[in-house]
């Protein structure tokens, strides 16, 4: 099972980067979990503060989307169920990269920050997937658009399940969580911890990959 957690940082120049909040706690808690039911669990996760605590969790870094990508490309093709818990950027400033290794000056006039959109990781891979793979998107919503913007997502990623939440999920250590899937079914979660949400949502995700192999 291949999870991606935690937010990307994309440099601005050598010592600033346009981040977000995501704490990684989501995409851990689903790590540990997996590797718990005797999955072999990856976690690919970015700048957070949260780490797995399961030892038989594999975790490899990334900092950037263009990171991430990399990752994914190398670690998907074996992969039965892709988990993609990460908050990645949507846009990246535009720089030159002469400026990653360097630093912006002050100076007393407006500065303007070109932003250019990255890629859809998500989408990008679920056209490549095999027949089997299991796909799972997130979706982190004002709670009036959840319904519209996760079924919407469901079928722009191409994926087999959105996870919808509410703005508030972001940082906290609870979650109130529903799940669209394909066919229109939405299945509402209690709000919980985090961690109760990973054996939750896990107890879903399993069935949906009858075919993989799991040593308990
Ligand atoms: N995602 C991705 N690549 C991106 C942005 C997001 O793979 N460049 C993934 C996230 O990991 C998540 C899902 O897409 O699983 C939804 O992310 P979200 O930020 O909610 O959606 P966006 O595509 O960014 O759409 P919007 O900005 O309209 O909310």
């Amino acid at each position: 099972m291949l999870i991606t957690a935690g937010p990307t940082h994309e440099p601005i120049d050598s010592v600033r980067f346009i981040g977000n909040r995501s704490s990684g706690r989501m995409g851990c808690a689903l790590a540990d979990e997996a590797a718990r039911r005797g999955w072999s669990a990856t976690l690919l996760l970015g700048p957070a503060p949260a780490f797995p605590t399961d030892s038989r969790v594999r975790v490899r870094r990334f900092r950037t989307c263009e990171d991430l990508r990399g990752l994914l490309r190398e670690e998907f093709g074996s992969a039965d169920v892709l988990v993609m818990a990460a908050a990645v950027a949507d846009y990246r400033p535009k720089v030159d990269p002469a400026m990653w290794n360097g630093k912006f000056r002050r100076h007393s006039t407006n500065l303007t920050l070109e932003l250019e959109p990255t890629p859809d990781l998500l989408a990008q891979i679920s056209g490549s997937r095999r027949d089997g793979q299991v796909l799972i998107g997130f979706a982190l919503e004002p709670r009036e658009e959840l319904i519209a913007s996760a079924t919407s997502k469901l079928e722009r990623k191409g994926v087999d399940l959105v996870v919808g939440n509410p703005l508030e999920t972001m940082d906290s250590t609870e979650i109130e969580a529903t799940l669209f899937a394909r066919g229109g079914t939405r299945t509402p979660a209690p709000k919980m911890k985090k961690d109760a949400f990973a054996a939750w949502l896990m107890d879903r995700i399993v069935p949906m990959a009858a075919g993989a192999k799991v040593s308990p």
